[in-house]
């Protein structure tokens, strides 16, 4: 059924008053859209099974792939999480208000339905000043996935909530864009050290510099070569699959330019329209390279070059992937090239959600 849904646009000078009818829809099991540093979530009360199952409706989302419960203060978490490990306590210490999700081991009242039948629940205290005044006025805490239907991607501008979850919602918080860009890290914290499950802004680097160690989930560094599932559910699934075909390259630069001039003029040579992400850097060559093939300059408009910064800077790309991969579907690219980074520090979380928007077209040379 269409819900008639509320639109609250918030600026900062009385946000709480703004946010206190949508504080008193997740209160009262309704279900609210709103901004969070990583990309918008779609919220509802973790503790009411029928306002988790609205959630799940709205996106269109099997109900096997657990929810992230949405904090504001510890004493929250204490209702949630059954035990939490020293070295889990120093992380969220270090991290927390922000981009990481810690998954710890649950109290009985956390329904299953939010935690996909798990032993265990997926917590985060967002740093985002709308998200904490929302989930403090709520006073529950807020199971939240990204607010996009499912398979595509998370949403990190309101215009493309506004398009898929209005009418499936009750009310949609319109915060600005989302500064990070990707989804949170997944922490697994309930072992004797951490694993990412998920990677993400808070990168594996800087868990190791605050607790000594911390290990990868194996399916998520062999990719698919040997099978194995991954233990975040949701990472089993295709996240992205625009409709225009993604590949990723990552290399030399000339090395990377060259193969991406020779499939921009192939691909406008047969009349299709192509999309290319490239850094400042790349942008300078490439269009010098272009600016001298006639066909190019006769057929400009089917080509797309966005820049996403210096390649020396990767929260640009990160910030922008999410958007400029939706953007170049509306302009109509048949295909997207996207120059790729090398898998430490952010760059693994980049590469890690390349990965499946390409649907493993990732090619290193
Ligand atoms: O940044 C974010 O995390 C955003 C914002 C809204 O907070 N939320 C988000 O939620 O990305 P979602 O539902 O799209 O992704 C949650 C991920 C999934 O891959 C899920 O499988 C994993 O977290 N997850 C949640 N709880 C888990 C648990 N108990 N054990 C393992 N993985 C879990
Ligand atoms: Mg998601």
């Amino acid at each position: 059924m269409k819900k008639d849904t509320l639109i609250i646009r918030i600026n900062s000078a009385d946000m709480e008053e703004q946010l206190v009818e949508a504080a008193e829809m997740l209160a009262k099991g309704k279900t609210v859209a709103f901004p969070t540093e990583t990309v918008y979530g779609l919220g509802g009360n973790a503790l009411s099974e029928s306002a988790v199952n609205a959630i799940y409706d709205a996106k269109g989302r099997p109900s096997d792939n657990p929810l992230i419960v949405h904090i504001a203060s510890l004493d929250m978490l204490d209702e949630l999480a059954e035990e939490i490990k020293p070295y889990a306590k120093n992380l969220m210490g270090a991290f927390w208000p922000g981009p990481i999700t810690f998954v710890v081991k649950k109290k009985d009242q956390v329904p299953y339905k939010v935690t996909g039948g798990l032993e265990t629940v997926g917590v985060r205290m967002p740093s985002h000043p709308v998200a904490l005044k929302l989930i403090e006025l709520s006073g529950v805490p807020v199971a939240a996935p990204s607010a996009n239907l499912s398979g595509k991607p998370s949403p990190t501008d309101v215009k493309y909530v506004l398009q898929e979850m209005s009418g499936r919602v009750d009310c949609i918080v319109d915060g600005g864009d989302s500064e990070v860009g990707l989804e949170s890290t997944v922490l697994d914290v309930t072992g004797d050290v951490p694993v990412i499950l998920r990677p993400g802004k808070i990168t594996r680097e800087m868990i190791v510099e605050c607790v000594g160690a911390c290990e990868v989930d194996p399916a998520l560094l062999n990719k698919n070569e040997y099978n194995l599932t991954p233990k975040a559910p949701g990472m089993k699934y295709k996240h992205y699959a625009p409709d225009a075909e993604v590949s990723v390259y990552s290399g030399d630069l000339m090395a990377v330019i060259k193969i991406f001039y020779n499939k921009i003029i192939e691909v406008i040579e047969s009349g299709h329209s192509i999309g290319v992400m490239i850094f400042e850097e790349d942008a300078l060559v490439l269009e010098r390279l272009l600016r001298d093939n006639a066909i190019y300059n006769l057929t400009k408009d089917k080509v797309h070059l966005v820049r996403e910064g210096s390649s020396k800077d990767l929260d640009i790309l990160a910030r922008n992937l999410f958007k400029d991969l939706r953007k170049l579907d509306e302009l109509g690219a048949d295909f997207i090239l996207v120059h790729g980074v090398s898998e430490n520090a952010l760059g693994h979380a980049i590469m890690n959600r390349l990965e499946k928007a390409s649907e493993g077209r990732v090619f290193k040379i």
